[in-house]
């Protein structure tokens, strides 16, 4: 069949760098606090009932796509659920995040983790076959997972973390604990991608949000493989590649080496700088503060125009935010970006 620009959604055929109509937008928690139609759903159901009622998190998901009017949506999950299958009960505390009751600190605690029950996760896969029964071709479908590197922080942490110390400890101090729990978290997310690209995602981010802690040479010798793992084995699945972390402007151009489709940029650094650090052979994603969605519009949209000018209407690039929306943002300043994206035409620019 010839290619046609028609052919695949917006979002999909930016992550492979093909030619777009204008430039697909989407936000990274789209579906949370900020937004009234959330906390409604809130009031009655805790955040992993939500989760584990496919039901339910089929309707947030497409609830937020389509108030925003965005070209993708992310599955309505948590980057945790594949700890509780793998023997690490955890639960979401008001006001604290995530607590792991056991955390993982030695040797014998990464033996005793479990990889086998991988498809209890079904109910994700369940909540997918919801949302792409509901939007076909119209929006792009985005499944995720945690990185071995930021999934083993939590698991090891107990929590989030300011500075990873047991973490590094670990990871320093006792390779075969480290390596044995990064090889099990491949396994395991592994699987649960298979999951969520079977019930209809057609696209995977894998978010390495922590990864920022690590130098550079950390990063490679303790961190890489793992993730290079990962990635191509979800690529293997069929699925373009999303690979997203924080604070990385030192890390780009080692995390491209995983192969990853499309890097995330954060705010940190201009966008057409990321996008160089990564080389212009992947697609990009990114870059916008989400706390300039708290800025007045006229501010708000130079940012947002500097983001597409910088991308200069390159193939590959999918307009978001560096890190996730924020509790209290205002919505209509996230659909007045929508607005933007859509609008903007680059100066110039050949016009089809
Ligand atoms: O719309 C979407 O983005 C999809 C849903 C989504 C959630 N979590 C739901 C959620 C996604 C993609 C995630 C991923 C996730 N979860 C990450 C990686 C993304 C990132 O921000 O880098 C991380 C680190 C987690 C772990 C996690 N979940 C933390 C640290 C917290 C507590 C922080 C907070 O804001 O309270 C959560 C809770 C969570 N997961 C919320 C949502 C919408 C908060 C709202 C709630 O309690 O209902």
């Amino acid at each position: 069949m010839p290619e046609s620009i028609l052919e695949g959604s917006r979002f999909v055929r930016a992550c492979l760098r093909k030619p777009v109509d204008r430039t697909p937008v989407w936000f990274l928690r789209q579906a949370g606090r900020y937004m009234q139609e959330y906390r409604e759903v809130r009031k009655h159901h805790t955040l992993v009932e939500i989760c584990k009622q496919p039901e339910l998190a089929a309707e947030v998901t497409i609830t937020a796509a389509e108030k925003l009017g965005v070209d993708a949506a992310i599955i309505f999950a948590d980057l945790l659920l594949p700890l509780e299958p793998m023997g690490l009960p955890f639960e979401f505390q008001a006001g604290e995040g995530p607590v792991v009751h056991h955390p993982v600190r030695t040797a014998e605690d990464v033996k005793a983790l479990r990889t086998d029950r991988a498809a209890e996760l079904g109910y994700v896969a369940r909540a997918i076959e919801k949302v792409a029964a509901h939007f076909h071709e119209r929006l792009g479908i985005i499944g995720f997972c945690g990185a071995p590197f930021t999934l083993a922080s939590y698991m090891i942490e107990g929590g989030g973390s300011r500075n990873y110390v047991h973490t590094k400890q670990m990871m320093y101090g006792d390779p075969i604990a480290w390596g044995g729990l990064l090889d099990k978290l491949v396994t395991v997310l592994t699987e649960y991608c298979r999951l969520q690209v079977q019930a209809g995602a057609d696209v995977i981010q894998i978010f390495d949000s922590w990864v920022g802690a690590l130098s550079l040479t950390d990063y490679r010798e303790y961190a890489f493989e793992a993730s290079k793992r990962l990635v191509r084995a979800v690529q293997a699945l069929g699925v373009p590649v999303i690979y997203f972390g924080v604070e990385t402007a030192g890390l780009l151009g080692a995390m491209a080496e995983t192969g990853a489709d499309v890097m995330g940029l954060d705010w940190r650094q201009p966008l057409d700088e990321g996008w160089r650090a990564v080389g212009h052979t992947r697609a990009v994603q990114g870059n916008l503060d989400p706390i300039t969605l708290f800025a007045p519009l006229e501010v708000l949209e130079r940012r947002v125009k500097e983001i597409l000018r910088a991308a200069g209407g390159r193939p590959g690039h999918i307009f978001n935010l560096g890190h996730g929306i924020v509790p209290g943002t205002p919505v209509e300043n996230v659909q007045a970006v929508v607005k933007m994206v859509r609008e903007f035409r680059l100066e110039g620019a050949a016009r089809g």
